[in-house]
């Protein structure tokens, strides 16, 4: 019985995109699916969608005072059992120089991808497994190709995705003792809202008479086709819920489109690939 109650999971960004097709995979997979909204509007539409095993929760990921209040709810839900698994999900990605973005700029992609994954890790470790270690549960970090490639115009979301990475390996090696699994996720390209959400046509007007301005075109432009070129969010749930089930599963999984020119990018010398990119982005002749 505790064990089909261990059959929980909390997923953070749900509105849109990867956390929504994520939301439906494991309700299909019949699991008691609780999801992390930050508009209070959502929440009676996205529960008469999904229906009795979906429960809305509304915070910000940087928001330790709205976390804490979910945790509550969570905890009441689940009445005494464990969460099985926590997928930190919620992310944005807004693209510009260092040289003319904004610190506030910068910091909420901190904020948001690496503090927030913090937060949310922190608040519900409880209901994972260490107060009660018969069912120990799984935590899950959505990270990017972004987490271990720096691309142009991206320092706000690859500094992220790259402490992300950073950051679940420790907890990775800390949480041994509570025999918690952290796996980190690094989809690359799928068809979701986050690059519409980033605006880069008016970001490009706001860096016109700047030096970057043909580079910074060309360059949402390739991030333009390969965002219309992404697979779908569905196969990417399908694969996050076969790792999750996964007993031994590994300690990083990358996937998606483009998996020979990221390939490459990681192993091939970085002048050599400065170069390539410099001259393919207009940065250089
Ligand atoms: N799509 C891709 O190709 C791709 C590739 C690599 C990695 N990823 C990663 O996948 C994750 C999901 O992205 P997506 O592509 O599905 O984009 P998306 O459709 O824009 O979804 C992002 C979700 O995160 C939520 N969110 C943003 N900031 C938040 C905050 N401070 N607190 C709580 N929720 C917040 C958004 O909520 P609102 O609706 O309230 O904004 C939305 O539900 C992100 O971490 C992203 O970096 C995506």
């Amino acid at each position: 019985m505790e064990k089909q109650l261990n059959k929980s999971i909390l997923i953070t960004g749900c509105s849109t995109g990867i956390g929504a097709a994520l939301v439906m995979k494991f309700l299909k997979q019949g699991f008691l699916v609780f999801g992390s909204i930050r508009d209070k509007k959502l929440e009676a539409p996205l529960k008469k969608k999904y229906g009795n095993n979906f429960v809305p929760l509304v915070f910000d990921v940087t928001n330790y005072s709205q976390i804490t209040k979910a945790y509550k709810k969570v905890k009441l839900t689940l009445k005494g059992a464990n969460l099985g698994i926590l997928i930190n999900n919620a992310g944005i990605a807004k693209l510009g120089p260092v040289e003319h973005i904004s610190s506030e700029e910068f910091d909420l992609h901190l904020k948001t991808m690496v503090s927030g994954t913090f937060n949310c890790v922190q608040i519900f470790l409880p209901l994972l497994g260490t107060k009660n270690k018969r069912y120990p549960g799984k935590i899950i970090n959505i990270s990017s190709g972004g987490g271990s490639i720096g691309q142009p115009f991206m320092a706000s979301y690859c500094s992220s995705k790259h402490a992300l990475e950073g950051f679940s390996e420790s907890l990775r090696r800390e949480l041994l003792i509570h025999r918690i699994k952290v796996i980190i996720i690094a989809p690359r390209a799928f068809k979701t809202a986050i690059w519409d959400k980033s605006n880069a046509d008016g970001r490009a007007a706001d860096f016109k008479k700047t030096v970057y301005n043909n580079a910074f075109a060309k360059f949402t432009n390739y991030i333009k086709e390969l965002s219309e070129q992404g697979q779908d969010v569905q196969f990417l749930a399908q694969k996050i819920y076969k790792i999750s089930m996964e007993k031994n599963p590994k300690v990083k999984y990358s996937m998606g489109p483009s998996g020979l020119q990221f390939y490459l990018i990681s192993k091939l010398p970085k002048r050599f690939i400065d170069n390539l990119l410099g001259k393919y982005f207009l940065l250089m002749k």
